[in-house]
């Protein structure tokens, strides 16, 4: 910490700083990411053919390019005439990237219960709407929410590039205090330390809610 130090509160200043950036980007992202997979994957679940094809293209489209272009694009050319804060742009395009993956976890999620169980619900004389939320769904989300988390941390370490736009989270706060100060140790280890703790703190979170929610089984 001897670098640290020696910046002054200066570094590690600037550490908390990139640290608040990272945080509300991924957070602001996971819920537009929910929100947005949410609609995706009931229109692919659908049986409108028009729905279906909109988000089969959304999907393969983000997820077959490198968010990295994608933010790129959506901060220099679609606002490079708006003067967007680059915190808002890079929030817009990670959710609008995350969308895609949440969109196909919950997919995954429902398609994966047991086809015998909306069978079984329909033959009782459910109407359809109604195995779906009170049959399908309550088994779906034992599968989707686990996977969730797991998007919320790779969200989290991916907002990494944000730097590339020139905003300041915490990955370019650690390079930042890399290249003042010609020294890299400290610094670059400083930043992997703290998005550490932040995302074993995550997963040992996650374990304890999905063993709650196996416990029912
Ligand atoms: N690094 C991969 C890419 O560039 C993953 C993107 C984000 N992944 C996610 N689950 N949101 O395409």
């Amino acid at each position: 910490f001897q670098t640290l130090w020696e910046g002054g509160p200066d570094g590690l200043h600037l550490l908390l700083n990139g640290l608040k950036v990272t945080i509300v980007v991924t957070l602001f992202a996971i819920t537009a990411g929910v929100i947005l997979g949410t609609l995706l994957a009931l229109m692919r679940l659908s049986k409108n053919k028009v729905a279906n094809i909109i988000s089969k293209l959304y999907v393969e489209i983000i997820r077959g390019t490198p968010v990295l272009v994608q933010l790129l694009i959506i901060y220099f050319v679609i606002f490079r005439a708006l003067d967007v804060d680059k915190t808002m742009a890079s929030s817009l395009a990670f959710g609008i990237n995350s969308g895609a993956y949440v969109a196909e976890i919950i997919r995954a999620g429902i398609q994966a219960v047991d086809k015998g169980q909306m069978e079984a619900a329909r033959s009782l004389g459910l109407p359809h709407r109604l195995a779906m939320k009170e049959i399908i769904l309550p088994q779906a989300i034992k599968n989707i929410l686990p996977a969730l988390g797991n998007e919320f941390i790779v969200l989290l370490k991916e907002t990494s590039i944000i730097g590339f736009i020139g905003g300041n989270d915490l990955m370019r706060a650690g390079n930042k205090i890399r290249s003042i100060t010609y020294e890299a140790t400290v610094p670059l280890f400083a930043t992997a330390v703290i998005y550490l703790i932040i995302t074993l703190s995550l997963s040992h979170l996650l374990n304890r809610y999905e063993r709650r929610l196996h416990s029912s089984d």
